[in-house]
């Protein structure tokens, strides 16, 4: 059969709320045109984030009635850790609240001033939490990933000539670990080959520096490279996966993701002295390391969600219903970064609003359009999020894309849904010559995007 339809039946349900335009006029106008200011109830199809917003199957709902909630040994944090060393390999694993718990750990501990972190590109917690030990992250990413209406099959690969220059001009000394983020979420959830994690890892071995893999979306990583590369085809998701993590020395996981649990994390390695130091800090700042800031059940929804999440039926709907809604919108004529990433549709905001300057956020222009039309909350991955400036000359230095991210949480919308979203995305293409900027009235030093208040211009 060509249709490929939701390899599950629904068991419990959710109800979505109803708006009319005026309504949502004035939902946006009380958010400060911020989607993360936005009541959730106030949206119809919650587009923000994949990360948290799974569904649970029966099998992890079970599970957590299960959980041991002991402060020490508990037997539910047995089970997340043998279904983690099955899966990666890794020795020491060390469960973390969320993803960016595990990256604070590792980079209060390899960081610091004077320190470099390179990585295809970082994600904004990643990069925040490297700045904040006074590191400086990089981003080296290949030129295919670069260019979004580009067609190429693994567009989140690490430039590996540029990861040897920065080793060479910044000393090996300095760079206390590499990461490798799969897929590469900020850069469009692009995947990386399996080949150049392997590069990657040929490179810094020479140099004594360890890769780590930022693993949130390694299912469906390893689901592309099944796809796309030579001589996978044949092998299962988990083979795959698990060579993935070979080649690495340890990884940070938002279990949020590709665990398709609500909450959770962990940092995993084999570094004897780095896992004690790492289990010492998590200590003061998450709990004990049978738990690290997680109860039982949610150990046991994580263990089970990362037995689950290999099932190929459901990596197969999972990569072609977000391929599906991608084939839609290039139909329509909006950019979108080509071709579709693992968890998200990717619209380049540049290319559909070339009338507003980056430094007027045309992102924020559609996601603002797209919950004003069809009440679907997305959000803006470009120069409310990267964009700074300059602290001599106070030019606006945007990032190199000015992208909106829809992403597809996890077993939650139907194809219906998703052909609704196409509906809104015409309206939005037909309407996008009159749409208008916005400015930034209000915002953090660090991390503004979540908080930032906005203004439309006239
Ligand atoms: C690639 C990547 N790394 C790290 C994180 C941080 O994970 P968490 O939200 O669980 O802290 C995310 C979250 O979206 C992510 O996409």
């Amino acid at each position: 059969m060509k249709t490929i339809i939701e390899p599950f039946k629904i068991k419990s349900i959710e109800p979505i709320k109803f708006t009319t335009e005026h309504q949502r006029e004035s939902i946006l106008h009380k958010a400060y045109y911020n989607p993360f200011l936005i009541p959730a109830e106030d949206v119809l199809i919650d587009l923000l984030t994949d990360s948290g917003t799974s569904a649970m199957s029966a099998k992890q709902w079970s599970g957590m009635m299960d959980g041991d909630e002991s402060y020490a040994g508990s037997k539910s944090f047995f089970r997340f850790e043998k279904t983690v060393r099955k899966l990666t390999g890794f020795k020491y694993i060390i469960p973390t609240h969320q993803g960016r718990a595990a990256e604070k750990i590792l980079f209060t501990i390899v960081g610091g001033k004077g320190k470099w972190i390179p990585n295809n590109t970082h994600f904004d917690t990643t990069r925040a939490n490297v700045e904040y030990s006074g590191a400086e992250a990089v981003d080296i990413l290949n030129e295919t990933g670069k260019h979004p209406n580009l067609v190429a099959d693994f567009k989140g690969n690490m430039d590996i000539a540029a990861l040897k220059n920065l080793i060479e001009e910044k000393g090996a000394e300095n760079i206390p670990l590499c990461m490798m983020t799969v897929t590469n979420n900020s850069g469009g959830g692009q995947p990386v080959s399996m080949e150049n994690i392997r590069q990657t890892k040929k490179v810094l071995q020479k140099y004594g520096i360890p890769l780590f893999i930022d693993a949130c979306r390694f299912a469906e990583n390893a689901y592309f490279i099944k796809l796309r590369e030579k001589g996978y085809s044949k092998k299962s998701v988990r083979e795959i996966a698990r060579e993935m993590f070979s080649y690495a020395d340890g990884c940070t996981m938002s279990a949020k993701k590709d665990a398709l649990a609500n909450i959770g994390g962990f940092l995993a390695m084999n570094d004897n002295d780095l896992a004690a130091k790492s289990r010492n800090l998590l200590i003061v700042t998450e709990g004990f390391p049978t738990y690290g800031g997680l109860a039982g059940r949610d150990l046991e929804a994580i263990a089970q969600g990362l037995d689950e999440i290999l099932d190929e039926d459901y990596l197969r709907y999972r990569i072609r219903s977000v391929e599906y809604l991608g084939d839609k919108f290039t139909a329509i004529g909006i950019p979108i970064v080509q071709p579709p990433g693992g968890h998200a549709i990717y619209i380049d905001a540049k290319g559909l609003l070339p009338h507003i300057p980056t430094h007027e956020y045309p992102g924020q222009a559609v996601v603002s359009e797209f919950f004003r039309v069809g009440g679907i909350r997305s959000v803006e991955i470009g120069s409310v999020m990267f964009g700074k400036y300059d602290s001599n000359t106070g030019a606006f230095i945007s990032p190199p894309m000015e992208l909106v991210r829809l992403a597809i949480p996890r077993r939650v919308y139907t194809q219906s849904h998703m052909d609704y979203v196409v509906e809104v995305a015409e309206e939005v293409f037909k309407n996008r010559k009159n749409l208008k900027g916005f400015k930034i009235i209000e915002e953090a030093p660090t991390l503004r995007h979540f908080t930032a208040k906005f203004k439309r211009l006239t």
